[in-house]
C-alpha cells in the first residue's frame, strides 16, 4: 500500500526521506516522489518505478541539498496509472502547497469538479490532488490565516479515508500532519520530527513516538509539536516507544507476508468496498464499469475467467452471477479457453480474473474473447497491470500489494467484487430494495465478522499439529463452498507440499471414497446453507471409515460438533457470502501446516507469485 514519510528537522531532509522511502520498499509500490521546502520555494520530484531511481533524479537535479523540510510517497495505484503526473506529492496551482495522501478521497469526482468551476486545473487522475486544490482554496481564497487551518476546513469536505502530510511554502519549516482511516505515526527525535504511515521508516531515527488517532492532525515546525483534532480542538498525547526490531516491522509483527496478508483481510476487504456500498442510499456504485451499465444490464451471458486461486473466486462467481443478477455464467480456466474454439455471442461479457494482471495465460485469453467480439472486464488488483490496460473497464481489488505467493486477501476481494458486480446487475435487473438492503448490510458486516474468526488462528494451529505428518487430505463442501474446498487444498498444497485434493462433497462417493482409510484427515466446509443435512450424511461415510472429521461450521451449530472430531466456527451471514468466512480457517491451517512442516511459507518452491509464461 501506499507510504508517506516527512521530516522536519535540521539535517538534510531529501536524504533522510529517500532512506525513510526505501524501508517502506517491502509494501510494494508503483511509483514514488518527495517534495522539500528550498529558498522559499517547493522542489518536486517524482516518478514511476524504484526508489533509486528517484534518488538518482534528486541527486542529479540537485533537489534538498539545503532543505531541511520535506514529504515523500511511495505510491501503489488506485485512480490512474503509475505514472509520473499520478505520483505524489501533488502541488496545487500556484505551486506552493503540496500534499502527499494515503487512503481514498470518496467524493472527489463532485469536489474536482467544484474545484475545476473555480479555476483549479488538474495535472493528475488521482483523487488525491483534490487535496492540494481544495487546501488551496481555502488558504488563498478562503482568507484561512494558516495552512493547518486551511488543511481543517478541506478535510471538512472530504468523506473518505486519509494519512495526509502537507508543505506550504508561504510557511517554511512547517509541516502538517492529519489521520483519517490510514496510519499516520510521528517520531519524536531530538529538534527533529519524522512523520511516517509505518514505523519502519522511523525506527532507525528515534524508538519515541506519537500515535495519531483517527480525526487528529500535528503540526510540526520550529516550536515543536501540536496535536489537535481536525475540528481545533487541542488534544495532549504521550510519546510512547516502539519495540519491534526493523524485520520485525516490515512484517508487522507477523512471522511472514502470507500471514500478514491473511490478518489484513478485514481492513483489505473494508477498503474494497468503501465509496463502492453505499449502505445509507441503498446503492452500489462501480466507477469504473458505470459507463457500460446499460450494456451490462443486457447481458445474455458471463465468462469468468483466471488461473488458480482467481479461478476459484471465478467458480464463487458463478453461483453469485446466477443467484444474484440471474445471468447464465460459466467459469474457464484460462489456459483451456484460450485454446478452444469459444462461442462469443452477441451479449457475452467475459470477465478476466487476476491478482497480478500480469498472467499470461489469463491475458492471452482475455485477448482471444476480445477478438471474437465480447466485451472484456477485469477484476485486477495491480492498477495498470497489463490485463487491467487491455479490459474495456474493470473494478478494482484495491486491497494493496500481496507478497506472499499463495494468495489470500486477493482472493476474498476477488470475492468481494464479484458479488458487488452482481449485486449491482441484479438491482438493475429484477432485485428488490429489500433484498439488495439485507446483502448490503450482510457485507458491511462481514470484515468485523474475519475478524472474529482470524482470531481462532492459535486454535487452529492446534489441531492442525496433530495431523501435520499425514500426506494425504481431502477437502469437501457444497454449493458456494465447493469452490471453497478447492482453494483450501491448493493452499495445502502450495505451500506445506501436502497432497490435498478438494472436491463437491457429493462427488466423494463417486471414486475418491477409495482413498478414505484410517486415519486420513478430511476437511468439510459445512456451514449452515441448502445442503447442510446430506453434507452431515456425507461425514459419517468418512467416519465410518476411519478418517479424521474437521469442520467448518457455522456458530452455535452443535449438531456437527457431535460427528466432527474438530470445528472451527464462522459467524452467520446469507449464504452468497459465505465464503468469505468459510476461507479463513482453511488459510489458516495451510498456513500453520508449512510452518510446523518448516516449509518456506512466502515463497514455496517451484511456485511463482505471477506466471507471465505460458
Ligand atoms: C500463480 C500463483 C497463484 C495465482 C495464479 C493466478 O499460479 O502461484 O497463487 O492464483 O498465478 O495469478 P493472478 O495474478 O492472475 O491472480
Amino acid at each position: 500500500m501506499c507510504g508517506i514519510v516527512g521530516y522536519v528537522g535540521r539535517k538534510q531532509a531529501a536524504g533522510i526521506l529517500i532512506e525513510g522511502l526505501k524501508r517502506l520498499e517491502y509494501r510494494g509500490y508503483d511509483s514514488a516522489g518527495i517534495a522539500v521546502l528550498e529558498g522559499g520555494e517547493l522542489r518536486i520530484v517524482k516518478c514511476p518505478g524504484r526508489i533509486s531511481r528517484l534518488a538518482e533524479r534528486v541527486a542529479a537535479e540537485s533537489v534538498g541539498e539545503h532543505a531541511v523540510v520535506g514529504i515523500a510517497h511511495t505510491r501503489w495505484a488506485t485512480h490512474g496509472a503509475p505514472t509520473g503526473a499520478n505520483a505524489h506529492p501533488h502541488a496545487d496551482c500556484t505551486g506552493r502547497i503540496a500534499i502527499v495522501h494515503n487512503g481514498i478521497v470518496e467524493n472527489y469526482a463532485a469536489l474536482k469538479q467544484l474545484l475545476v468551476e473555480k479555476g483549479h486545473s488538474f495535472r493528475s487522475e488521482t483523487d488525491s490532488e483534490v487535496l492540494a486544490h481544495l487546501i488551496s482554496e481555502f488558504y488563498n481564497n478562503d482568507g484561512c490565516e494558516t495552512i493547518e487551518r486551511a488543511v481543517q476546513m478541506a478535510l471538512r469536505e472530504v468523506t473518505g479515508t486519509y494519512g495526509l502530510a502537507v508543505l506550504c511554502a508561504d510557511e517554511p519549516d512547517k509541516l502538517v500532519a492529519a489521520r483519517k482511516g490510514s496510519p499516520l505515526i510521528i517520531g519524536v527525535g531530538a529538534d527533529e520530527y519524522i512523520v511516517a504511515s509505518d514505523a519502519s521508516a522511523i525506527v532507525e531515527h528515534t524508538v519515541n513516538v506519537v500515535y495519531l488517532n483517527d480525526n487528529e492532525m500535528a503540526v510540526l515546525d520550529g516550536q515543536g509539536l501540536r496535536t489537535l483534532t481536525i475540528d481545533n480542538v487541542p488534544v495532549s498525547k504521550q510519546v510512547q516507544q516502539i519495540e519491534w526490531s526493523l524485520e520485525q516491522i516490515a512484517l508487522g509483527g507477523h512471522q511472514h507476508f502470507m500471514l500478514k496478508e491473511i490478518a489484513e483481510q478485514p481492513e483489505a476487504i473494508r477498503t474494497c468496498i468503501s465509496g463502492r456500498l453505499l449502505a445509507r442510499e441503498n446503492r452500489i456504485q462501480l466507477g469504473g464499469i458505470e459507463q457500460l451499465s446499460r450494456e451490462l444490464v443486457k447481458t445474455k451471458r458471463v465468462i469468468l475467467t483466471g488461473c488458480g486461486t482467481a479461478w476459484h473466486a471465478g467458480l464463487i462467481g458463478e453461483f453469485l452471477f446466477e443467484d444474484l443478477a440471474r445471468i447464465p455464467t460459466e467459469v474457464e480456466y484460462a489456459s483451456e479457453f484460450r485454446y478452444r474454439n469459444p462461442i462469443i455471442e452477441d451479449g457475452t461479457v467475459v470477465i478476466a480474473i487476476s491478482q497480478s494482471g500480469e498472467t499470461a495465460d489469463t491475458l492471452a485469453a482475455l485477448q482471444e474473447a476480445k477478438r471474437r467480439g465480447a466485451l472484456a472486464l477485469g477484476v485486477v488488483n495491480v492498477v495498470g497491470s497489463t490485463i487491467a490496460r487491455e479490459t474495456d473497464a474493470g473494478v478494482y481489488l484495491h486491497v494493496g500489494p500481496e507478497i506472499g505467493v499463495a494468495s489470500t486477501k486477493a482472493f476474498t476481494a476477488q470475492v468481494v467484487v464479484l458479488a458487488l458486480m452482481s449485486l449491482y446487475l441484479g438491482r438493475r435487473r429484477f432485485m428488490s430494495e429489500a433484498q439488495l438492503r439485507r446483502y448490503l448490510e450482510a457485507l458491511e458486516a462481514i470484515p468485523g465478522q474475519m475478524k472474529e474468526v482470524l482470531g481462532y488462528s492459535e486454535a487452529i494451529q492446534q489441531t492442525v499439529a496433530r495431523y501435520v505428518d499425514c500426506e494425504n487430505w481431502l477437502f469437501l463442501g457444497r454449493g458456494y463452498n465447493y469452490p471453497v474446498a478447492l482453494e483450501g487444498a491448493l493452499k495445502l498444497k502450495e505451500i506445506s507440499y501436502i497432497h490435498a485434493e478438494g472436491l463437491p462433497a457429493a462427488e466423494m462417493k463417486h471414486g475418491p471414497i477409495a482413498l478414505i482409510q484410517e486415519g486420513m484427515p478430511v476437511v468439510f466446509v459445512a456451514p449452515r446453507c441448502g445442503t447442510y443435512e446430506k453434507i452431515l450424511g456425507n461425514i459419517e461415510e468418512v467416519r465410518a471409515r476411519g478418517g479424521h472429521v474437521i469442520a467448518v461450521a457455522t456458530e452455535g451449530d452443535e449438531q456437527i460438533a457431535r460427528c466432527a472430531e474438530h470445528v472451527f466456527y464462522v459467524p452467520d451471514c446469507p449464504v452468497p457470502l459465505q465464503p468469505l468466512l468459510t476461507v479463513l480457517p482453511l488459510q489458516l491451517l495451510a498456513y500453520h501446516a508449512a510452518v510446523a512442516r518448516g516449509c518456506n511459507v512466502d515463497k514455496p518452491r517451484n511456485l511463482a507469485k505471477s506466471v507471465t509464461v505460458e
